[in-house]
């Protein structure tokens, strides 16, 4: 849908993107891609049909056919919730892995281009504004340090009662981000046209605050 707005969020894994894609759609009453929880459904599907991390042509079809649905915060995957299946590191370290595969994203490319629906769109990835929506007026791009975003994880998981290493974490982190921004297909990377928030140093709200002005200066918000 070409005249509908889109706001594209990217940046690397823990960076806050989830929470800003949330608070934007909450404050524009747009609609919300996490595209993120697409390719964990992929890795879900994958692991869950035994498909080999290299068999190409087996994940282009799971992709094709990937039997996901949101419904409001859940993630039904074949009648399943899966919300919190698909949240772990596990799941996120073959995601990343399935992701670099050119076809596995091309599988995928309509159906993330098929959640631009009236009023508008925030959407949640590494590549929304680079080649998903490539002409969305509002881009923004989150970065933060490894150990800072490791941090982050690590204070999340401890509100969820779960004890966490931040080595390990922060090594996971680099690992993702390593794979992410080295691939061939779509790799992290900001948009030229895109706004970069730093947020190593700022608290949610700021990056909230921040982003929000970006959408009344092009008068996205009324
Ligand atoms: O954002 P989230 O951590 O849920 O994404 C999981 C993985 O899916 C990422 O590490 C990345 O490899 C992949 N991904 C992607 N392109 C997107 C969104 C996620 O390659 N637009």
């Amino acid at each position: 849908m070409n005249n509908v707005a889109v706001v594209t969020i990217d940046g690397p894994s823990g960076v806050g993107k989830g929470t800003l894609a949330q608070y934007l759609t909450c404050k524009t009453g747009f609609h919300l891609l996490d595209s993120g929880a697409i390719y964990r459904a992929l890795a879900y599907g994958a692991v869950a049909n035994q498909l080999a991390l290299d068999d190409v042509a087996s994940l282009e079809k799971l992709a094709t056919e990937l039997p996901v649905e949101f419904k409001a915060t859940s993630i039904i995957y074949q009648d399943a919730d899966v919300t919190s299946k698909v949240r772990t590191e596990e799941v996120a370290a073959v995601a990343s892995t399935v992701a670099a595969i050119p076809e596995v994203r091309a599988a995928l490319l309509e159906r993330q281009k098929a959640f631009a629906e009236s009023p508008g769109l925030i959407a949640d990835g590494r590549d929304m504004g680079t080649v998903v929506f490539p002409a969305a007026p509002v881009k923004i791009y989150l970065t933060a340090s490894a150990e800072v975003r490791a941090e982050r994880r690590v204070k999340q998981l401890k509100t969820q009662g779960i004890d966490a290493n931040i080595a390990q974490i922060t090594q996971d982190i680099r690992e993702r981000d390593e794979r992410d921004a080295n691939r061939k297909a779509a790799p992290l990377r900001p948009a030229e046209d895109a706004v970069v928030i730093d947020t190593s140093d700022l608290n949610i709200q700021d990056v909230c605050q921040k982003a929000e002005s970006l959408l009344w200066e092009k008068g996205l918000m009324k």
